[in-house]
């Protein structure tokens, strides 16, 4: 896929990552992007990048009328970013019922309810891609992270099974497994973290790669040793907290 004529949609391009996907993307000459948020008043410094080609939207990803609404103006999409993510902190027993259950409805069931609103309308202009950022707690759990490790852990098995179902349909479907990232999400965690520059930018170079799956940046040598001996890695992802 050419991402020079590509018109991409970013979920959550307000802050942290999405807004360096639209950097990236108007970087990489994208014709148009619909950089999208809650609050399209937060979108004020993505839209600076670059007024022409940015268009701000408002999608709530839990919110399926306004997913139906922003599926009708933006027409025009050939790539979808799936980037909008929520985590709450606390572990297995203790995490609250309401983080849990925000977790789960954005991280999972927002990435479906996107796709399958997206889904006719990139079909529609002859196919193209969708990106879903995962992590690499979709692959193995950080016990302090319960609700979003199971809610991305479910969102890695809703988007395999989205793969199978859009392939024929021209769509292909990206699954991006980052480590940590600096960004507000992890702000106050003591961490090694990637730029989020480093991620977006190997996440593009797999779309433009026709890769399947990507771990970008340093995730590649986790993921490296999790396929060497996955019971080592997790017994060191258990003494994260
Ligand atoms: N940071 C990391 O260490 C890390 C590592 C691996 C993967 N990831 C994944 O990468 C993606 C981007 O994360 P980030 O680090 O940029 O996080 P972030 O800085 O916390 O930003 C989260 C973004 O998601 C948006 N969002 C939250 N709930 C939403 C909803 N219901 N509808 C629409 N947008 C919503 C937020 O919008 P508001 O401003 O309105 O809250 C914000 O734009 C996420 O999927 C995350 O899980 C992050």
């Amino acid at each position: 896929m050419k991402i020079e004529t590509s018109v991409a949609l970013v979920t959550g391009a307000n802050r942290g990552v999405g807004h360096h996907y639209v950097a990236h993307l108007l970087a990489q000459n994208a014709a148009k992007i619909y950089a999208t948020a809650r609050d399209p008043g937060t979108l004020r410094e993505t839209v600076a990048l670059d007024p022409q080609r940015v268009v701000p939207l408002a999608i709530d990803v839990t919110d399926t009328p306004m997913i139906a609404a922003a599926a009708r103006r933006a027409h025009d999409v050939t790539l979808l970013i799936n980037n909008a993510g929520a985590l709450t902190f606390g572990g297995a027993l203790d995490v609250s019922e309401a983080g849990l259950s925000r977790d789960m409805a954005v991280n999972n069931d927002g990435l479906r309810e996107m796709t399958r609103a997206f889904t006719p309308v990139i079909e529609a202009n002859g196919g193209g891609a969708v990106i879903n950022m995962l992590t690499l707690l979709s692959l193995v759990s950080a016990p302090g992270f319960a609700g979003y490790n199971a809610s991305k852990a479910a969102a890695w098995s809703m988007a395999m099974s989205l793969r199978a179902y859009l392939r024929p349909k021209g769509i292909r479907v990206i699954n991006a497994f980052p480590a940590g990232i600096d960004t507000d999400m992890l702000a106050g965690v003591d961490a090694p973290k990637d730029s989020p520059a480093a991620v977006v930018r190997d996440v593009l170079a797999a779309l433009l790669a026709d890769q399947e799956d990507v771990y970008p940046a340093s995730a590649s040598n986790v993921f490296a040793a999790w396929r060497a001996d996955q019971k080592a890695v997790e017994a060191a992802f258990a003494e994260m907290m």
